[in-house]
């Protein structure tokens, strides 16, 4: 034990990805990357944050890695399952992400030994994807089974000492908790009688859940949003986390919309679109995939503003979310922002972003951070929901009744004093009044 009652990081971490898409494979080439010493973990608050502990006046700013025991790059074992066949090479390739003569070449051999195990797979929930690498079964309690006994033996061949599962695979279908989702018993008779509101993702975190393995959703779907599963993580005494990675328009909403709260400046409307072309794009064509994607876009504004509060500067706000695919974009996505604001006397303004961004370069250090944090909440006793990732999530799931913090900044605090609770340290409120009391003149 180290800290407040966190286990040591021994041993190896399999980090498991259902979907080895481009997400998955630009998080993979790029920790690689790093560990061949070609590239830096850019984007990554565990590798290359630090965190402040005490005073200002203590001079202590160590590493993130270096205050909280976290597994180390060299001792991630990687693992995933894809309905499409491709190795990791391959597959990176196939998404266009990196150069490939800079940045796959020299990782070709590591990246063709990670082939992706068969898929629980059914593109009834994923309608722009076909895929031959596919399980069958009985029933999607049989399936859910094989995926156990797919963790098992990898966690064996590769002599993991502990496992971490990371969803980075294509949105599903809009999916709302039903019957099914609210108790646990449900769900799994539900998983024995094949009903359809248990979507491919659920049973992945079933039977991620059901072998103690932590698990984080990367993308909008309901996955392990709803009572019966983190009931299950709960009795488990499992981590999980949710949903959508924050990578780059939400990312930018949750840093502007805060700033223009905290001025106290009116916004009357918020236009956001986007044109991109990877497959996570062709797969946001259709419009049941795409439902579920804006339904987890629109929230972030209300939330930050607090329209209720502030029925003055917020009360009317129309915000529009777009999403359009455009191939010749592959994944370097471009998202435009309109943001009409107004100021002291009403007059109006208005903000324009245009974030020529790369969506996967974003997420991968997001995908690193979440295994490595994930891991460390399972090492420290906390099961069911980490509400502290908010941070990295566009969606961030909470326990009943608890609005979602969505502001970066206060998402940011959260996270750094989560880490500083957990390892016995003083929570930092910026109050700073004690800085003065010596200065104070007695007569
Ligand atoms: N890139 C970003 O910035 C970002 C941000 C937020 C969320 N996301 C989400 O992350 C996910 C991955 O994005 P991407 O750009 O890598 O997409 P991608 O299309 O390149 O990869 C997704 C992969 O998942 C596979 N897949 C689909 N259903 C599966 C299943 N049931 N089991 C296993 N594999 C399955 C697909 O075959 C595909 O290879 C998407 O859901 C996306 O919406 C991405």
């Amino acid at each position: 034990m180290s800290g407040n009652g966190v286990k040591p990081a021994q041993g190896k971490l399999g980090v498991l990805l259902p979907g080895m898409g481009a997400v998955a494979t630009t998080f993979i080439a790029g920790v690689e990357a790093v560990r061949r010493g070609i590239s830096e973990p850019i984007g990554s608050l565990t590798q290359l944050a630090h965190i402040r502990l005490g005073k200002r006046t203590d001079d202590r700013n160590p590493f993130i890695r270096d205050f909280v025991p976290l597994s180390g790059l060299e001792d991630l074992v990687f693992g995933g399952w894809d309905p499409i066949p491709d190795n990791a090479y391959e597959s990176a390739l196939n998404a266009g992400v990196l150069n490939k003569y800079e940045h796959i070449e020299p990782l070709a051999d590591f990246l063709k030994g990670i082939k992706p195990m068969p898929a629980v797979f059914d593109n009834r929930y994923v309608t722009r994807i076909d895929g031959t690498n596919v399980k069958t079964g009985s029933t999607k309690r049989d399936l859910g089974e094989q995926l156990r006994q797919d963790i098992r033996d990898f966690k064996e061949q590769h002599g993991c000492d502990r496992m971490v599962m990371v969803w980075c695979a294509s949105t599903e279908i809009f999916l709302q908790p039903s019957d099914v989702h609210m108790s646990l018993e449900k769900f799994e008779q539900a998983l024995d009688a094949d009903d359809p509101a248990i979507a491919p993702s659920m049973i992945y975190a079933w039977a991620a859940i059901m072998e103690g393995v932590p698990f984080a959703n990367g993308a909008p779907n309901l996955t392990v949003d709803f009572p019966a599963i983190q009931d299950l993580a709960k009795r488990e005494g499992v981590a999980i986390s949710g949903k959508d990675f924050k990578s780059g328009q939400t990312m930018m909403k949750t840093i502007l919309a805060p700033g223009l709260k905290a001025r106290m400046i009116g916004l009357s409307g918020w236009f956001s679109t986007n044109i991109l072309g990877n497959r996570d794009g062709a797969v946001l064509d259709d419009p049941d995939s795409f439902k579920t994607k804006e339904e987890s876009k629109l929230g972030v504004i209300e939330h930050i503003l607090q329209p209720k509060l502030h029925p003055e500067l917020y009360g009317n706000v129309y915000h529009k979310v777009r999403i359009e695919y455009y191939p010749p974009r592959g994944d370097n996505k471009e998202g435009w922002d309109n943001l009409d604001i107004f100021g002291w006397m009403g007059y109006p303004m208005q903000i324009k972003v245009d974030f020529l961004c790369r969506d996967s370069i974003l997420a991968a250090p997001i995908v690193l951070d979440l295994a490595l944090f994930m891991d460390l909440a399972q090492r420290a006793g906390m099961s069911g929901i980490q509400e502290w990732l908010s941070f990295y999530f566009k969606s961030p799931m909470t326990a009943p009744g608890l609005y979602p913090e969505h502001d970066l900044f206060i998402q940011h605090m959260k996270l750094k004093n989560t880490l500083r609770h957990l390892m016995g340290e003083d929570q930092i409120t910026h109050l700073g009044l004690e800085y003065y009391e010596d200065t104070v003149e007695v007569s």
